[in-house]
Protein backbone atom coordinates (compact mmCIF):
# COMPACT_ATOMS: atom_id res chain seq x y z
CA UNK A 1 0.00 0.00 0.00
CA UNK A 2 0.97 3.32 -0.54
CA UNK A 3 1.04 5.86 2.09
CA UNK A 4 1.45 8.92 0.32
CA UNK A 5 -1.46 7.64 -2.03
CA UNK A 6 -3.96 10.31 -2.57
CA UNK A 7 -7.78 9.00 -1.24
CA UNK A 8 -11.28 9.71 -2.07
CA UNK A 9 -12.25 11.96 0.57
CA UNK A 10 -8.61 13.93 -0.03
CA UNK A 11 -8.58 17.43 -0.48
CA UNK A 12 -6.18 18.04 -3.37
CA UNK A 13 -2.94 19.91 -2.77
CA UNK A 14 -3.06 23.19 -4.79
CA UNK A 15 0.29 23.98 -6.00
CA UNK A 16 1.17 26.52 -7.94
CA UNK A 17 4.76 26.72 -9.90
CA UNK A 18 6.14 30.05 -8.87
CA UNK A 19 8.43 31.96 -11.01
CA UNK A 20 12.53 32.54 -9.92
CA UNK A 21 14.04 35.87 -10.76
CA UNK A 22 17.45 34.15 -11.05
CA UNK A 23 16.76 31.24 -13.97
CA UNK A 24 18.24 28.35 -14.84
CA UNK A 25 19.98 29.67 -17.69
CA UNK A 26 21.82 32.33 -15.31
CA UNK A 27 22.85 29.89 -12.72
CA UNK A 28 24.00 28.14 -15.85
CA UNK A 29 26.16 31.40 -16.93
CA UNK A 30 27.39 32.49 -14.16
CA UNK A 31 28.88 29.09 -13.49
CA UNK A 32 30.64 30.08 -17.34
CA UNK A 33 28.89 26.51 -18.98
CA UNK A 34 25.45 25.09 -20.25
CA UNK A 35 24.32 22.82 -17.30
CA UNK A 36 22.73 19.19 -18.93
CA UNK A 37 21.74 15.76 -17.59
CA UNK A 38 24.01 13.02 -18.92
CA UNK A 39 21.95 9.87 -17.89
CA UNK A 40 23.53 6.58 -17.95
CA UNK A 41 21.98 3.49 -18.66
CA UNK A 42 22.93 -0.39 -18.52
CA UNK A 43 23.51 -3.59 -17.13
CA UNK A 44 24.83 -4.18 -13.49
CA UNK A 45 28.47 -4.49 -14.15
CA UNK A 46 28.23 -2.58 -17.78
CA UNK A 47 30.55 0.16 -16.33
CA UNK A 48 28.26 2.53 -15.69
CA UNK A 49 29.38 4.21 -12.37
CA UNK A 50 33.34 3.50 -13.52
CA UNK A 51 32.96 5.78 -16.75
CA UNK A 52 30.73 8.25 -15.26
CA UNK A 53 32.77 8.83 -12.70
CA UNK A 54 35.84 9.04 -14.84
CA UNK A 55 33.67 11.54 -17.18
CA UNK A 56 33.26 14.17 -14.13
CA UNK A 57 36.62 13.76 -12.85
CA UNK A 58 37.59 14.79 -16.26
CA UNK A 59 34.98 17.84 -16.56
CA UNK A 60 35.31 19.03 -13.49
CA UNK A 61 39.87 18.73 -13.97
CA UNK A 62 38.70 20.90 -16.75
CA UNK A 63 36.72 23.10 -14.37
CA UNK A 64 33.31 22.76 -14.86
CA UNK A 65 30.70 22.20 -11.99
CA UNK A 66 29.69 18.73 -12.00
CA UNK A 67 27.59 16.51 -9.58
CA UNK A 68 26.93 12.40 -9.90
CA UNK A 69 24.06 10.93 -9.01
CA UNK A 70 24.61 7.00 -8.74
CA UNK A 71 22.49 4.03 -8.54
CA UNK A 72 24.22 2.21 -5.39
CA UNK A 73 25.03 5.48 -3.37
CA UNK A 74 20.96 7.11 -3.27
CA UNK A 75 19.50 3.51 -2.62
CA UNK A 76 21.69 4.16 0.87
CA UNK A 77 19.65 7.63 1.27
CA UNK A 78 17.15 8.84 -0.94
CA UNK A 79 15.55 5.40 -2.30
CA UNK A 80 16.51 3.22 0.81
CA UNK A 81 12.81 2.52 0.82
CA UNK A 82 12.98 0.91 -2.51
CA UNK A 83 13.25 -2.62 -3.67
CA UNK A 84 14.02 -3.85 -6.55
CA UNK A 85 10.41 -4.39 -8.06
CA UNK A 86 9.63 -3.22 -11.65
CA UNK A 87 7.46 -0.56 -9.57
CA UNK A 88 10.46 0.54 -7.29
CA UNK A 89 12.64 0.54 -9.85
CA UNK A 90 10.18 2.95 -11.80
CA UNK A 91 9.78 5.51 -8.62
CA UNK A 92 13.50 5.35 -8.44
CA UNK A 93 14.17 6.30 -11.90
CA UNK A 94 11.30 8.87 -11.42
CA UNK A 95 13.21 10.31 -8.43
CA UNK A 96 16.50 10.43 -9.05
CA UNK A 97 15.17 12.04 -12.28
CA UNK A 98 13.50 15.09 -10.78
CA UNK A 99 16.77 15.41 -8.56
CA UNK A 100 18.75 15.50 -11.81
CA UNK A 101 16.27 18.19 -12.88
CA UNK A 102 16.79 20.43 -10.24
CA UNK A 103 20.37 20.21 -10.68
CA UNK A 104 20.58 21.06 -13.99
CA UNK A 105 18.55 24.30 -12.63
CA UNK A 106 20.53 24.89 -10.53
CA UNK A 107 23.18 25.15 -13.42
CA UNK A 108 24.99 21.90 -12.62
CA UNK A 109 26.63 19.73 -15.20
CA UNK A 110 25.10 16.62 -13.77
CA UNK A 111 25.64 12.84 -14.54
CA UNK A 112 23.41 9.93 -13.31
CA UNK A 113 24.24 6.43 -13.64
CA UNK A 114 21.45 4.08 -13.18
CA UNK A 115 20.81 0.44 -14.76
CA UNK A 116 17.09 2.53 -15.46
CA UNK A 117 16.14 -0.80 -17.65
CA UNK A 118 12.60 0.58 -18.84
CA UNK A 119 12.15 2.70 -21.50
CA UNK A 120 9.27 4.31 -20.52
CA UNK A 121 11.13 5.73 -16.94
CA UNK A 122 13.94 6.83 -19.21
CA UNK A 123 11.24 8.31 -21.63
CA UNK A 124 9.94 10.07 -18.69
CA UNK A 125 13.01 11.57 -16.98
CA UNK A 126 13.92 12.66 -20.88
CA UNK A 127 10.34 14.31 -20.77
CA UNK A 128 11.40 16.65 -18.11
CA UNK A 129 13.97 18.32 -19.42
CA UNK A 130 14.34 20.75 -22.31
CA UNK A 131 15.43 19.61 -25.79
CA UNK A 132 19.17 19.25 -25.59
CA UNK A 133 19.28 18.63 -21.85
CA UNK A 134 18.83 14.86 -21.72
CA UNK A 135 22.12 13.51 -22.97
CA UNK A 136 21.54 9.47 -22.82
CA UNK A 137 24.59 7.21 -22.56
CA UNK A 138 24.04 3.53 -23.52
CA UNK A 139 26.86 1.31 -21.91
CA UNK A 140 26.47 -1.55 -24.10
CA UNK A 141 28.41 -4.08 -22.76
CA UNK A 142 27.01 -7.35 -23.10
CA UNK A 143 25.68 -9.07 -20.46
CA UNK A 144 28.41 -12.27 -21.05
CA UNK A 145 30.87 -9.36 -20.17
CA UNK A 146 29.22 -8.35 -17.04
CA UNK A 147 28.18 -11.25 -15.69
CA UNK A 148 32.16 -12.98 -16.19
CA UNK A 149 33.32 -9.57 -14.82
CA UNK A 150 30.83 -9.20 -11.61
CA UNK A 151 32.52 -6.56 -9.39
CA UNK A 152 30.18 -7.32 -6.40
CA UNK A 153 29.79 -11.07 -7.11
CA UNK A 154 25.73 -10.14 -7.64
CA UNK A 155 25.56 -12.43 -10.69
CA UNK A 156 26.89 -15.46 -9.27
CA UNK A 157 24.40 -15.24 -6.38
CA UNK A 158 22.21 -14.77 -8.81
CA UNK A 159 23.01 -18.16 -10.16
CA UNK A 160 22.90 -19.72 -7.07
CA UNK A 161 19.63 -18.81 -6.96
CA UNK A 162 19.92 -16.42 -3.78
CA UNK A 163 19.23 -13.23 -5.84
CA UNK A 164 15.73 -12.78 -7.98
CA UNK A 165 14.55 -10.09 -10.02
CA UNK A 166 18.08 -9.64 -11.44
CA UNK A 167 18.26 -7.39 -14.63
CA UNK A 168 19.22 -9.34 -18.04
CA UNK A 169 18.90 -12.22 -16.29
CA UNK A 170 15.54 -12.68 -14.71
CA UNK A 171 14.02 -9.38 -15.05
CA UNK A 172 14.05 -7.39 -18.54
CA UNK A 173 16.68 -4.35 -19.91
CA UNK A 174 14.87 -2.59 -22.69
CA UNK A 175 17.91 -1.48 -24.70
CA UNK A 176 17.53 2.02 -25.60
CA UNK A 177 16.79 2.72 -29.40
CA UNK A 178 17.63 6.14 -30.02
CA UNK A 179 20.76 7.11 -27.10
CA UNK A 180 22.89 10.00 -28.03
CA UNK A 181 25.55 7.64 -27.65
CA UNK A 182 26.70 4.18 -27.06
CA UNK A 183 30.16 3.06 -25.60
CA UNK A 184 31.11 -0.60 -24.35
CA UNK A 185 29.38 -2.56 -26.98
CA UNK A 186 33.15 -3.27 -28.85
CA UNK A 187 35.10 -4.24 -25.58
CA UNK A 188 36.56 -0.09 -25.84
CA UNK A 189 38.83 1.25 -23.33
CA UNK A 190 37.32 3.55 -20.52
CA UNK A 191 39.50 6.10 -22.50
CA UNK A 192 38.44 5.72 -25.39
CA UNK A 193 35.14 5.92 -24.73
CA UNK A 194 35.75 9.05 -22.56
CA UNK A 195 37.01 10.43 -25.27
CA UNK A 196 33.82 9.52 -27.53
CA UNK A 197 31.62 11.31 -24.83
CA UNK A 198 33.66 14.52 -24.39
CA UNK A 199 33.94 15.37 -28.21
CA UNK A 200 30.12 15.03 -28.50
CA UNK A 201 29.63 16.83 -25.17
CA UNK A 202 32.40 19.82 -25.92
CA UNK A 203 30.17 21.83 -28.09
CA UNK A 204 26.68 21.09 -25.48
CA UNK A 205 28.26 22.36 -22.12
CA UNK A 206 30.47 25.59 -23.34
CA UNK A 207 28.39 28.34 -22.80
CA UNK A 208 28.90 30.90 -26.09
CA UNK A 209 28.60 33.78 -24.33
CA UNK A 210 31.14 33.33 -21.58
CA UNK A 211 33.44 31.16 -23.35
CA UNK A 212 36.87 30.49 -21.29
CA UNK A 213 39.70 28.84 -21.77
CA UNK A 214 39.78 25.64 -19.96
S1 LIG B 1 17.41 0.57 -11.23
O1 LIG B 1 16.89 -0.64 -11.91
O2 LIG B 1 16.50 1.08 -10.21
O3 LIG B 1 17.85 1.62 -12.17
P1 LIG B 1 19.88 0.84 -9.79
O4 LIG B 1 20.81 1.41 -10.79
O5 LIG B 1 19.31 1.76 -8.77
O6 LIG B 1 18.72 0.02 -10.51
O7 LIG B 1 20.61 -0.40 -9.05
C1 LIG B 1 21.65 -0.22 -8.16
C2 LIG B 1 22.41 -1.51 -7.92
O8 LIG B 1 21.60 -2.51 -7.31
C3 LIG B 1 22.96 -2.25 -9.11
O9 LIG B 1 24.16 -1.66 -9.54
C4 LIG B 1 23.23 -3.66 -8.59
O10 LIG B 1 24.54 -3.74 -8.12
C5 LIG B 1 22.29 -3.77 -7.39
N1 LIG B 1 21.24 -4.80 -7.47
C6 LIG B 1 20.76 -5.47 -6.40
N2 LIG B 1 19.76 -6.28 -6.76
C7 LIG B 1 19.60 -6.14 -8.11
C8 LIG B 1 18.70 -6.71 -9.05
N3 LIG B 1 17.78 -7.59 -8.70
N4 LIG B 1 18.80 -6.32 -10.36
C9 LIG B 1 19.74 -5.42 -10.71
N5 LIG B 1 20.62 -4.84 -9.85
C10 LIG B 1 20.54 -5.18 -8.55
Amino acid sequence: MDPYERKENDSEAEVIWNRTTVTPKMRSAAKKQRSLCIWFTGLSGSGKSTLANALEAELFRQGYHTMLVDGDNVRHGLCKDLCMSDASRSENIRRVAEVAKLLVDAGVITIAAFISPFASDRAAARALFAEGDFFEVHVATPLAECEQRDPKGLYRKVREGVIKDFTGVDSPYETPLAPECVVGAQGESIRMSIIQLLGLLSSRIKDREFEVDR
